[in-house]
């Protein structure tokens, strides 16, 4: 009988398309995918460190398969992803989960494939060291009819409250000749909206002297074929002019821009590290807005950071209010480890971010409602 394969993907974009690559080593050594994960032989965490929350439904999830292991030993359990790239957290979760066969993290992901020929009992594979090996993985892609297209990997900013370069490292560009192949590739195979990926796209090639991120997304919008293009996400500090004009330019990009300005005060702003000021986010949107008719924006808000004062909250709610945006991802401010924000003083009580959060999903309803009766 074949053999099976499940994966559970928590997390980003970036984490799904990573899935989809230990989805291409397993289907090249001829497992197929379960619809159920009690059917399958491997079985794969592939978890997210952003918010406490993800982390705990990890521990949760993984905790509920020792019933499954011990009636079934043979089955192999596997955990990866950006928990596991904290080696803490690697060792917590080997130590309390002796049924776990495999864990490893971001940097090794391209090693999967040794990882599953592993000679010995129960592995915890932890690299601190980054690269670029995991693009040369294969790739399964499960997405429909959108392909992810990994440009860069990493992040440099540190914004305060932030894991993300803790666990992904600093920022990687793929050269632009193997992107431009990856899509191609995605076009001919008949891919319909091509998402091209990375924690901080605006800040493409600057690591490695390639063009620049509008110079790709110029030589991705040559490429032949019937097909549109988006890509997450921006940064506003690095979001320049000559990269809406490019989208605005050319009828592949989606008229869509998901640009994160998690609060709208200032002195929050300041102490998330953004670097960039309030004015200077409105002035980006309204260039866009001028720029490309039609446009949809969506953010993400992250309420109740250390410090936020009501004053502080209600600048970010009447920032929402003229932005208007399209859509709203809006998180409570969750303490990661080792962050510069889990040592600094206001930290904000779950009600408070509870009222905020809340709030703030009114006013994204508020605000679809009055488009929807044709006020833009
Ligand atoms: N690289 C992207 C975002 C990646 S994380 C960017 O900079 O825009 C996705 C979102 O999770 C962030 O935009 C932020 O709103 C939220 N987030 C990150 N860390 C968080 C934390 N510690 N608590 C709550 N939300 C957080
Ligand atoms: Fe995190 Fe900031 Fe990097 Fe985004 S830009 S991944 S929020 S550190
Ligand atoms: Fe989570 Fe890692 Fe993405 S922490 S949000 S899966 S980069």
């Amino acid at each position: 009988m074949e053999k099976k394969y499940y994966i559970t993907t928590y997390g980003c974009q970036l984490n799904v398309h990573e899935s989809e690559k230990l989805a291409g080593v397993l289907k090249q050594r001829g497992f197929l995918p379960a619809t159920k994960l009690e059917d399958a032989d491997v079985i794969v965490f592939n978890t997210c460190a952003i918010r406490e929350g993800a982390e705990d439904r990890v521990f949760g999830n993984v905790g509920a398969l020792k019933k499954l292991k011990k009636e079934h030993k043979d089955k192999i359990i596997a955990v990866c992803g950006c928990m596991t790239q904290q080696k803490a957290k690697a060792e917590k979760l080997y130590k309390i989960f002796p049924f776990i066969d495999i864990i490893f993290g971001t940097s090794n992901i391209y090693k999967f494939e040794d990882f599953l020929d592993k000679k010995t009992k129960r592995l915890l594979a932890y690299d601190e060291a980054f690269n670029l090996e995991g693009e040369k993985m294969p790739f399964y892609r499960t997405s429909g009819e959108n392909a992810w297209v990994n440009i860069m990997q990493g992040c440099n900013n540190f914004c305060t409250y932030c894991i993300v370069p803790y666990v992904r490292g600093r920022e990687r560009s793929r050269p632009s000749e193997d992107i431009i192949n990856e899509v191609e590739n995605a076009v001919k195979e008949g891919y319909k909206l091509i998402t091209l990926l990375g924690q901080n796209v605006n800040s493409y090639g600057k690591d490695c002297g390639e063009i620049s991120f509008s110079q790709l997304l110029k030589k991705v919008a040559e490429i032949n074929g019937d097909f549109k293009i988006a890509f997450m996400t921006s940064h506003p500090k690095d979001l320049t002019s000559d990269v809406i004009d490019v989208i605005a330019s050319n009828d592949k990009f989606l008229k869509e821009i998901h640009l994160p300005v998690q609060s709208g005060s200032n002195k929050i702003l300041e102490r998330m590290n953004r670097k960039y000021t309030v004015e200077k986010y409105l002035s980006i949107i309204d260039e866009i807005k001028s720029k490309i008719p039609n446009v949809r924006i969506t953010t993400d808000i992250i309420v109740g950071f250390p410090g936020e004062s009501e004053q502080d909250f209600e600048e970010t709610c009447n920032l929402v209010k003229k932005v208007k945006y399209d859509g709203i991802f809006a998180f409570m401010y969750s303490v990661r480890e080792g962050t510069v924000a889990e040592k600094m003083d206001g930290q904000i009580s779950f009600d408070v971010k509870n009222r905020r959060v809340n709030k703030i999903l009114e006013l994204e309803k508020e605000i679809k409602k009055e488009k929807a009766n044709g006020n833009n």
